[in-house]
């Protein structure tokens, strides 16, 4: 976990969607990473979702729009004094209705008021029946909010609370919390990088049911792309066959399988890159013949396979590099690290390469944390911590080094 997610002062706005029910479970997390919540709340959403729950797991008392005229809070200017506290605003669920006020700049409401007062970025996540946010009149009020630099979460396609299939689920908690982040990001400098980045293992059938492959999880990769997101780059990730690889929001994936595969989708991708991170672990052979068929055991005492070398995608990567465009590459290593790692860098063309002992402890496959040396043609860095902190450092240090 990079240490700006934490202790962060957020504004949520609760206004009446069903899916306001799914709330308490946001404040919980923002809770956990000891972010401060003050939550108002319209009057619609009191009757979706208990004020007291969202006290409780907030640690102070809500605000309600009975307060924000009356004699007893009023005087607080809850409106003005807590947009003013506040790092960011997060409308969710965001109704048609509130939808509408904003979009018309009204003030009646807490809520309303609170949004026309803000000066920090406003994430609106709609949520609602299919038809009611299609309706032309949601559809021009979220673009005019839109236009006005408010950032947008369309709701995600499912089964909808009044029975409708379609588009109008609020997104999960995990999405909500990804776009929390990014616009509380430190650094926004990665605005105009176009990304791509390939993460995971790869797969390499010998029959229909076995396969040669290796430990990768994706992780590293996933957090080049994801530190990438948060500081403003456009992001697409040809990921390998991982399981479970946590929340992908904002993220362009491809799912491929195969060396072969992923270099015919990175080839595809490269024109439009200004950066590629080569964090996948691709087998560097294939069967040189795969069975159409499940190989028995009947009959064979010992299986030989012949093995291919599967395309070099780096190396490829590397001839057809364009002078604008930065290459990182990773050297998962068991021995002579930097020996190795600076002789895949020449080889490959890299203007960067991140070296990691996969034999250490914490290190490499599979682990949430990572050392890495981080090599230049002329310098040598070393960055350790969450494998998030040290994507982050990585992107720092080539921005500083004016290398993207
Ligand atoms: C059970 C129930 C669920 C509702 N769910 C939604 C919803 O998901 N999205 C929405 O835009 N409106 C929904 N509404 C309608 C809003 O509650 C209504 O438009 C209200 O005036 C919104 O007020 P607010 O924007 O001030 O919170 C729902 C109404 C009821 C009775």
């Amino acid at each position: 976990m990079i240490g700006w997610k934490r202790a962060r002062r957020i504004l949520l706005c609760v206004t009446g969607g069903i899916a306001a029910y799914k709330i308490p479970d946001l404040v919980s997390r923002l809770r956990k990473l000891e972010c401060e919540v003050e939550i108002l709340m319209t009057r619609a959403a009191e009757r979706l979702v208990s004020p007291l729950v969202l006290s409780t797991l907030s640690g102070r008392r809500v605000w309600l729009q009975e307060d924000f005229l009356s004699c007893e809070r009023g005087h607080e200017i809850p409106h003005i004094r807590l947009t003013d506290w506040a790092e960011v605003i997060v409308v969710a669920p965001c109704t048609a209705n509130t939808a509408s006020d904003l979009a018309q700049g009204k003030g009646e409401s807490l809520v309303a008021a609170a949004l026309l007062a803000a000066k920090v970025p406003v994430l609106l996540f709609p949520a609602m029946n299919v038809h009611m946010f299609e309706h032309p009149a949601t559809r021009h009020n979220l673009s005019v909010l839109a236009e006005r630099g408010v950032r947008i979460v369309d709701p995600e396609f499912g089964s909808l609370a009044c029975g409708y299939e379609g588009k109008g689920r609020l997104p999960e908690m995990g999405l909500i919390l990804e776009e929390v982040f990014r616009a509380l990001s430190p650094a926004r400098n990665l605005n105009a990088v176009r990304l791509l980045v390939t993460a995971g293992p790869t797969r390499e059938y010998l029959d229909p049911v076995r396969y040669i492959s290796n430990p990768s999880t994706g992780k590293m990769g996933l957090a080049m792309a994801r530190t990438a997101w948060y500081r403003g780059a456009e992001v697409r990730v040809i990921l390998g066959p991982v399981e479970a690889p946590g929340v992908l929001h904002g993220l362009d994936v491809r799912r491929v399988v195969s060396a072969e595969e992923m270099y015919g989708a990175v080839l595809e991708d490269l024109d439009w890159a200004t950066c590629v991170v080569k964090a996948a672990a691709v087998g560097d052979y294939r069967a040189k013949d795969r069975a159409g068929h499940k190989v028995k055991r009947e009959g064979r005492e010992t299986l030989s396979i012949e093995l291919v070398q599967n395309p070099d995608i780096a190396a490829e990567v590397g001839r057809r590099k364009r002078p604008d465009q930065t290459l990182i590459g990773f050297a998962a290593e068991t021995d002579d690290l930097l020996k190795n790692a600076r002789a895949k860098m020449e080889r490959k063309g890299l203007d960067l390469i991140l070296a990691n002992d996969v034999s250490a402890a914490g290190c490499g496959f599979g682990t949430d944390t990572n050392t890495v040396r981080v090599l230049s043609r002329d310098a040598e860095t070393i960055f350790s911590g969450s494998k998030e902190e040290v994507a982050d450092s990585v992107w720092e240090l080539l921005s500083e080094r004016g290398m993207i």
